[in-house]
C-alpha cells in the first residue's frame, strides 16, 4: 500500500471466497442526474470522480442498470474499461418511471435482459457480482432465483448478491445459488439490519451497507461522535465510514459521491483506526 492508495489501508475481503477487493469501495449512483435520473449536472466532474477511484486504491465499484437508468454503467465503461482488476458490481430487477421512481420487475425474462444488457454496457463477458436489486413481491421468488441460478451456470454471472433482504430470504435463495453479498441500508444511526449482518458474518457473506454516510444527529457539536471526530481530526463522514469498517470484517462500505474531493476524503477514512473505546462511545451515542 502507498499513501496515494488510502482505500487499501482497511484490508481486503474475498467476494464469494475467491474475488479479492479492497474493503473501502465506491458507490456510483451519484454520477447521474437529480433523482438518479438522466445525465449528471456536471459530466466532467462525474468522469473525474470515476477516474480518481483506482488511483486511490478503490477496487470495488457498485452500480446498477437503473442508475440513470444506464448512465452510471455507461460512464463506468467509458472511463474505466478494461477495469484492470477492479470489480464492477451491478444490479438489475428495478424499472424506472422518472426521477426517484423505482418499481421492481422480477419476471425471469426481464432479469435475463437486465444481465445481458449490463454485459453489453459494461463491455464484459461475465459480471463479477450481479445483485438482484429487489426481490419482486409480485413474482414467485423461486422463478427469480431459478433464472439467476441458470445465468450463473451459463457463466454470465460469477457471483450473486441480494439487496434489501431478511435472513429467511437469504436462506431461501441459497437453495438456488451461493449468496456472495447482501446490500442493505445500514449505518451508524440505522442498524435495523444487525441480524442480517450477523448472519453474513457467520457465513462469510460480504455485507454492503448502502446510505453509509447518514450521520444525521451525530453532527451535533456536543455529541460523542463530534468529540471523537474533532480529536482524531477527521470529518463526520470519515467517522461514519471508519465506524462501519470496524463494525465487522465483512462490511464493504460504498460511499457515493459525484465529487473528487469527497471521494478522496472518503477513501482516506480507510486509514482511520478507531480505538475500541471510541468505537464503543460512538456506538452507544448513536444507538
Ligand atoms: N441497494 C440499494 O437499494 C441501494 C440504494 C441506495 C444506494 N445504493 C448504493 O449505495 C451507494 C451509497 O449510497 P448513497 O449514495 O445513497 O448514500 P451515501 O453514500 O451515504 O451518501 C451520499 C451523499 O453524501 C454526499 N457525500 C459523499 N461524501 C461526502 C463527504 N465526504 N462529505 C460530505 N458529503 C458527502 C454526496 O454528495 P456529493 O455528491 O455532493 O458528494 C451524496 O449526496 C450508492 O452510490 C449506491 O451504489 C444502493
Amino acid at each position: 500500500m502507498t499513501t496515494q492508495q488510502p482505500a487499501a489501508a482497511a484490508g481486503q475481503f474475498r467476494i464469494g471466497g475467491d474475488l479479492p477487493v479492497n474493503r473501502m469501495g465506491f458507490g456510483a449512483m451519484r454520477v447521474t442526474g437529480p433523482g438518479i435520473w438522466g445525465d449528471p449536472a456536471n459530466p466532467a466532474q462525474a468522469r473525474a470522480t470515476l477516474a480518481r477511484a483506482p488511483e486511490l486504491g478503490i477496487t470495488f465499484i457498485d452500480t446498477a442498470d437503473s442508475y440513470g437508468p444506464f448512465v452510471s454503467e455507461d460512464l463506468i465503461r467509458e472511463v474505466l474499461h478494461p477495469y484492470h482488476g477492479m470489480v464492477i458490481a451491478t444490479k438489475g430487477g428495478l424499472t424506472r418511471h422518472g426521477p426517484d421512481l423505482w418499481k421492481p420487475l422480477g419476471r425471469p425474462e426481464y432479469l435475463r435482459q437486465c444481465v445481458l444488457m449490463s454485459l453489453r454496457r459494461l463491455h464484459v463477458d461475465r459480471i463479477d457480482l450481479w445483485q438482484l436489486h429487489r426481490i419482486d413481491p409480485a413474482v414467485p421468488a423461486n422463478e427469480q432465483f431459478d433464472v439467476i441460478a441458470e445465468m450463473r451456470r451459463e457463466g454470465l454471472i460469477r457471483h450473486v448478491g441480494l439487496s434489501e433482504v431478511r435472513v429467511a430470504q437469504i436462506e431461501a435463495a441459497q437453495k438456488y445459488f451461493p449468496v456472495a453479498t447482501v446490500q442493505n441500508r445500514y449505518n451508524l444511526t440505522d442498524r435495523k439490519s444487525d441480524a442480517v449482518l450477523q448472519y453474513c458474518e457467520q457465513h462469510r457473506i460480504g455485507f454492503i451497507p448502502w446510505y453509509p454516510l447518514a450521520a444525521g444527529e451525530l453532527t451535533h457539536p456536543d455529541s460523542a461522535a463530534s468529540r471523537v471526530a474533532a480529536r482524531l481530526r477527521i470529518t463526520h463522514a470519515q467517522l461514519a465510514l471508519a465506524w462501519l469498517l470496524k463494525r465487522s470484517p465483512v462490511i464493504l462500505p460504498i460511499p457515493g459521491t459525484s465529487q473528487v474531493a469527497h471521494l478522496e476524503q472518503n477513501a482516506a477514512a480507510a486509514t482511520v483506526a478507531l480505538s475500541d473505546e471510541d468505537f464503543a462511545a460512538v456506538s452507544r451515542q448513536a444507538a
